[in-house]
């Protein structure tokens, strides 16, 4: 009878004993591993999903809900967590929400202001922050509204957290007649001259987009009329030897860069996105002297489309607007697939007898974004 009794017992403390088993592996074998790095900025878009690395073996509840990101310092944040055994699990994690984003100043580089003429430059120019603080903007630098020349001034902006943009800008102190036409001159280091009138910069007549030379937000509507034609041109020549070229992607406009661009740096982050597609104001698709065509990717690269293009577009007057190992020059990367027009003339010159020359070759410029 005892027997019996001591045999129940151990099988009752044996079942007890393994459920506990199972509950301690089925708490360690299904679990959160919660991400490193969880210092956040100021109104960034947070999931909790963010917030881990790793789901083993469960679910994490709400993955999707949004965290607060709306104040500075550090905040608590549960996670609730399911494992397949069907135990709810939560976890504390602590993330650092700070603000290390600079200001955004949207500006003309260039202002020009008539000879003893009171100004006020901050007119026109915007602030925008992630913190959503009303920002005011500052100038630094001297100059003298009663000297005509140029003058090498700062906006400035600061967030209430020491973040603090400053961005160069041009004021030119001009007699009336320049005034009026809105434009102010320039000379590259190579010695031509050039223009920005009404934002739009010019060497030569020829239209200059870079990383140094924005266009305005409101510049372009489609390609223009020279472009299209001589496409149609280049076009038919195409066809005659067989290949079939089309445009994939024209005309660009500011809002359009706007999303592209964005997209890209969600997909790349800002550094590489930075390398093959332009910020908005600096692409040339807004110029409507520009397309790409066929396949928009390396695969493109070394197709007879593309060979016969290299070695035919300057004939219709466009130019293979960022050459193989270029983007040092260019600052974007080999593209096989943009051409831009410039006319028959500079589109031989920068032919080059195969050997294609960049726009800021010729020209003497750079192309670098301002900050
Ligand atoms: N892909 C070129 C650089 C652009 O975005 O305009
Ligand atoms: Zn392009």
């Amino acid at each position: 009878m005892k027997k019996k009794k001591l045999k129940k017992r151990i099988k009752v403390y044996g079942i007890i004993f393994f459920l506990l088993l199972l509950i301690v592996i089925g708490f360690n074998y299904s679990k959160l591993e919660i991400a490193t790095d969880l210092n956040f900025n100021l109104n960034e878009t947070v999931e909790k999903n963010d917030l881990v690395k790793k789901v083993k073996h469960g679910e994490l509840l709400g993955k999707e809900e949004s965290i607060d990101t709306s104040t500075l310092g550090e905040k608590n944040i549960p996670l609730q967590f399911k494992t397949i055994f069907g135990f709810k699990k939560t976890y504390k994690v602590t993330i650092q929400i700070s603000d290390t984003e600079k200001p955004h100043i949207s500006y003309n580089p260039i202002k020009n202001s008539k000879l003893n003429q009171e100004i006020d430059l901050t007119n026109g120019v915007s602030v925008s922050d992630n913190s959503n603080e009303n920002i005011k903007v500052q100038v630094e630098g001297e100059y003298d509204i009663h000297k005509l020349g140029e003058y090498k001034l700062y906006y400035i902006a600061k967030d209430s957290s020491g973040n603090e943009a400053r961005e160069e800008f041009t004021l030119n102190i001009v007699s009336d007649s320049s005034v009026s036409k809105n434009e102010s001159y320039f000379t590259t280091s190579k010695g031509f001259q050039g223009v920005v009138r009404d934002g739009v910069t010019y060497i030569e007549d020829t239209l200059i987009v870079n990383k140094s030379y924005s266009l305005p937000s409101t510049f372009g509507n489609g390609l223009t009329n020279e472009t299209l034609a001589s496409f149609k041109e280049l076009q038919a020549a195409a066809l005659l030897d067989g290949l079939n070229i089309y445009i994939a992607s024209g005309f660009r406009s500011y809002d359009r860069q706007v999303t592209l661009y964005d997209n890209y740096v969600k997909r790349d982050g800002k550094e590489k996105a930075d390398t093959y597609s332009a910020r908005p104001g600096y692409s040339e698709h807004q110029s409507g002297l520009t397309f790409d065509v066929n396949e928009v990717s390396d695969k493109f690269i070394n197709t007879p489309e593309a060979n016969w293009l290299s070695e035919n577009c300057y004939k219709y007057g466009f130019i293979l607007r960022y050459p193989n190992g270029k983007q040092d020059v260019t600052g974007f990367k080999y593209e096989a697939w943009h051409f831009r027009y410039v006319g028959k003339e500079l589109a031989e010159k920068l032919y080059n007898n195969g050997d294609w020359l960049t726009i800021e070759e010729y020209f003497g410029i750079d192309s670098v974004y301002p900050d």
